[in-house]
């Protein structure tokens, strides 16, 4: 759940130019919030629903004051980031063979340059393991900012075209048309269903839609589901491999789906999408809270 402006750098100028033709109409048209912004609100504030006493008092340590104690609120700092920290920007998605709907470690972590791990999967594992001297004496890293990447990382992974085809750039080359805007599929995936989601079902509001998962995730999903949600194999922390081969798989079977460029995508598209990001939303909640929840358990092991 980036801004679409994602990787405009390795854009031919030609796209570019396209891209912000369409940005622009996109702009003019809809009086959205930044984008990206209520799908990285939403698995935040679905996981602070989940965090044990150990991670409240852990991430309360970590936030600036001026969060307010709220994880939610700066979740989508490391898009604002992305143009200052230049590094990090292929850290926010994973590219993988146009078709093959399949993700592979080895074969797709990796940015422009092929510098391995340089992709979503390997930004979890990098910012989950530095999470672990949280309660060393000493660090080396901002746990700050490794928090706040975390935390919007695993909102993004979840995201079915931050894994996407490589050619079309998880869709932000596909031009659609969403009701009555001009978009692209990625940004549709982004940020148009849950806007649309939210002026239709939840009285416009980002925190109704959370109230609404939230209540899904109680009640309407079964508890081994949300069991295996929360599980990573061999007793690793966090477990990304698994979430970014669920991505694809969903950015096969529902978004490139029936969504080829200049398709006009309305009520049968939104209506059969919405509960599949609604979906991906409470997974990243729960995850995100059951890898923090782990990562920070391990300090009142040593303490008690
Ligand atoms: C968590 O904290 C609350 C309030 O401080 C306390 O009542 C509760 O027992 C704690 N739970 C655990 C599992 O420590
Ligand atoms: C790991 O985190 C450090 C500190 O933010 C950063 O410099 C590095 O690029 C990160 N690497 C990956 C793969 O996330
Ligand atoms: C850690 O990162 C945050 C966010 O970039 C920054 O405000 C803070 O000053 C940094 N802390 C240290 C000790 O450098
Ligand atoms: C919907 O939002 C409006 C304005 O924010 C508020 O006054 C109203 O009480 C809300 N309705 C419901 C059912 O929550
Ligand atoms: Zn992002």
């Amino acid at each position: 759940m980036g801004k679409e402006t994602h990787r405009v750098t390795t854009m031919t100028t030609i796209s570019y130019l396209l891209l912000v033709a369409v940005l622009l109409l996109v702009d003019l048209s809809s009086p959205s919030l930044a984008w990206g912004e209520e799908g990285h609100y939403a698995t935040c504030a679905l996981a602070e629903k989940f965090f044990s006493n150990a991670t409240m008092g852990a991430v309360k340590d970590l936030l600036p004051d001026y969060a307010g104690g709220s994880l939610a609120s700066l979740c989508s700092w490391p898009d604002e980031m992305r143009f200052k920290y230049r590094w990090s920007s292929s850290l926010h998605f994973i590219d993988t063979p146009d078709f093959k709907c399949n993700y592979n470690y080895d074969r797709d972590c990796h940015d422009s340059q092929d510098v391995k791990g340089r992709c979503a999967a390997g930004a979890i594992n990098n910012y989950t393991s530095q999470l672990t001297s949280f309660f060393s004496a000493s660090q080396q890293y901002n746990l700050t900012e490794a928090l706040l990447f975390l935390a919007h990382i695993v909102g993004d992974i979840h995201q079915p075209l931050h894994v996407g085809f490589s050619s079309d750039l998880g869709g932000n080359t596909i031009k659609v048309h969403w009701y009555k805007h001009i978009a692209n599929l990625h940004h549709v995936w982004d940020s148009s269903i849950i806007v649309t989601a939210n002026e239709r079902f939840y009285n416009s509001s980002t925190n109704t839609l959370v109230e609404s998962i939230g209540q899904n995730i109680m009640q309407g999903y079964r508890n081994h589901e949300i069991d295996e949600w929360r599980s990573c194999p061999s007793d690793d922390l966090a477990c990304p491999d698994i979430y970014a081969a669920e991505s694809i798989k969903a950015a096969c079977k529902w978004a490139y789906k029936n969504a080829t460029p200049g398709t006009f995508l309305a009520d049968d598209y939104f209506l059969t999408r919405m509960p599949i990001v609604e979906m991906r939303l409470a997974q990243g909640g729960v995850r995100l809270a059951a890898i923090l929840n782990r990562i920070f358990s391990q300090g009142q092991v040593h303490t008690s």
